[in-house]
């Protein structure tokens, strides 16, 4: 007995100095006098599991655990090979039994968390992580496991509750940083998010995907040099990043083409066939008078994986109008600026699908006049191509908006007659994002009357969209028609899939 006591420390020591070999030689001299011997078999599975062995690793460890049930460790590195191996119901499984043994363990109960989110059961996981985080407080690990399923459950507030607690203890923890940013860009906070990814990036200056959050955020909010820049560092730190050079050419494809150009040329450098870089490039191509370069882009786009014709058609249709006088842009932001610097009418300014107040909190910033935001604020009031009816809710929650925004809640046919009846006013400006053929149909049949020349009108979803040609465009070509309006395109942007047009 004594010498088998020895035995296994000899072969602990030996396993601790990573000499596997010897380690499993003397368990195995251990199992051949005492084949039942609970340690030893512990010793052999942890063995085999570093060695890859998990059949086997997993048949000791059973075994040791059929001779001492409450062996925690045994049980706890089980479960670890379970879940590592994909096997996720057998690890929930063992977290569980470990936790009947030791039911106040915050490890375990997060653990079990753990399980329970990898087994995609996120309500549940976030009752565990909540039950561990009460039995510790401050376990930065449960927080912010439990802040990622907030926000894989789409429950941005909470998401960013529990982040901002991570960075109240752990200060310099970058992944908090990024993902709190992540979930206020969700909720359309984007000078928020913007100073998530400016601390992410200053505690991790190397870390390429910061720059890349933060030009993204950037760009968000009009900072286009400077998101410039960001993409060029992100660059420089990784010059195959192909995203980092996709994004940048949005942000020069409306001042520079030839810049932007380049830029997809990178892309092509990386991937020859990528399909939105060839379509893009295309574009330029058309643009520059280069038929048959854009013609080739365009055919390798189109061999794509997925269908992208629709772009092209959008493209097609695009190069059909008649006018030049339109600008082609690539960000939200010069959209936005370049249709207010040409809404001259003296009158209401409007947005229709606000949701999280994304947009309408940019074009704020834009003018000091109200804007008028109307909303439903439960998603989509019918389905929409892939969307399901719902899409885009807020759940009810009506977001915080500047103090030069007035919002109206309810359906557009509930809210606009009432609203038409105390502001008849001609309309300045109005941004339509609400997608649908029936709702922009609703804008229009109400608002016609105060609809004049000069009244400018950006759609957020008029073109560059699989089901365009029945969405928005439609809505609007048909209220043309009957109102007998002429009118001019002042913009289009393919990668935001946002059209201006000025009423003559
Ligand atoms: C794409 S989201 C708007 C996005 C928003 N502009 C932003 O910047 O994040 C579309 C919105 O339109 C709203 N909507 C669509 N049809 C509507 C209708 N008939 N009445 C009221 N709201 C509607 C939905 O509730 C949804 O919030």
């Amino acid at each position: 007995m004594n010498n088998i006591h020895q035995l296994l420390t000899s072969a602990t020591r030996a396993y601790e100095q990573n000499r596997l070999t010897v380690a499993k030689q003397k368990v195995r001299n251990i199992l051949n006098v005492q084949p039942d011997h609970p340690e030893a078999l512990h010793l052999l599975g942890t063995i085999s599991y570093q060695n890859g062995n998990l059949e086997h690793a997993e048949e000791c460890m059973l075994r040791s655990l059929e001779l001492d049930r409450t062996n925690n460790d045994v049980r706890v590195k089980l479960a670890t090979l379970y879940r590592e191996s994909g096997q996720l119901s057998q690890a929930l499984e063992q977290f569980q039994i470990l936790s009947q043994f030791n039911p106040e363990s915050p490890e375990i109960l997060y653990n079990i968390g753990n399980a329970l989110n990898d087994l995609d059961r996120q309500e549940e996981a976030v009752s565990f992580f909540r039950q561990a985080l009460i039995l510790r407080p401050k376990f930065v690990e449960a927080i912010f496991n439990l802040g990622n399923i907030y926000d894989a459950l789409e429950q941005w507030f909470e998401a960013i509750g529990c982040y901002k607690q991570v960075i109240e203890i752990k200060p310099d923890f970058v992944p908090a940083y990024s993902n709190c940013g992540y979930c206020y860009i969700k909720l359309g906070q984007i000078r928020e998010a913007f100073e998530c990814y400016q601390t992410a990036v200053s505690l991790a200056p190397n870390d390429t995907w910061s720059y890349v959050n933060l030009a993204n955020a950037q760009r968000g909010i009009g900072l286009l040099d400077e998101a410039k820049l960001s993409f060029g560092t992100a660059i420089e730190q990784d010059p195959d990043f192909t995203l980092a050079h996709l994004n940048l050419h949005a942000c020069l494809y409306g001042e520079d083409k030839e810049k932007a150009s380049r830029c997809l040329e990178q892309v092509l450098r990386i991937e020859p066939n990528h399909q939105r870089a060839n379509f893009y490039l295309g574009t330029i191509r058309d643009f520059q008078g280069r038929a048959d370069s854009a013609k080739n882009h365009f055919k390798i786009a189109r061999k794509g994986n997925s269908k992208i014709d629709f772009l092209i058609d959008s493209w097609d249709y695009v190069c059909s109008v008649e006018s030049s006088t339109y600008r082609l842009l690539g960000t939200n932001r010069e959209m936005w600026e370049w249709a207010l610097e040409n809404a001259n009418v003296d009158g209401l300014m409007l947005e229709f699908g606000v949701r999280f107040g994304t947009s309408i909190r940019q074009i704020a910033e834009i003018t000091d006049q109200i804007i008028h935001g109307f909303d439903l604020f439960e998603g989509l009031p019918e389905e929409w191509g892939d969307l399901p009816k719902g899409a885009y809710t807020t759940r009810g929650v009506i977001p915080d908006v500047p103090d030069n925004v007035e919002l109206h809640v309810g359906l557009f046919e509930n809210s606009l007659p009432q609203f038409v009846e105390s502001n008849p006013a001609p309309i300045k400006f109005m941004n339509v994002d609400c997608d649908l053929y029936s709702a922009t149909k609703t804008i229009f049949d109400n608002l016609a009357g105060q609809i004049v020349p000069g009244t400018v009108i950006i759609f957020d979803e008029y073109f560059a969209n699989p089901t365009w040609r029945e969405d928005e465009f439609k809505a609007f070509q048909e209220a043309v028609q009957s109102n007998g309006w002429s009118y001019d395109y002042l913009a289009f942007s393919l990668p935001t899939r946002q059209v201006s047009v000025k009423i003559r």
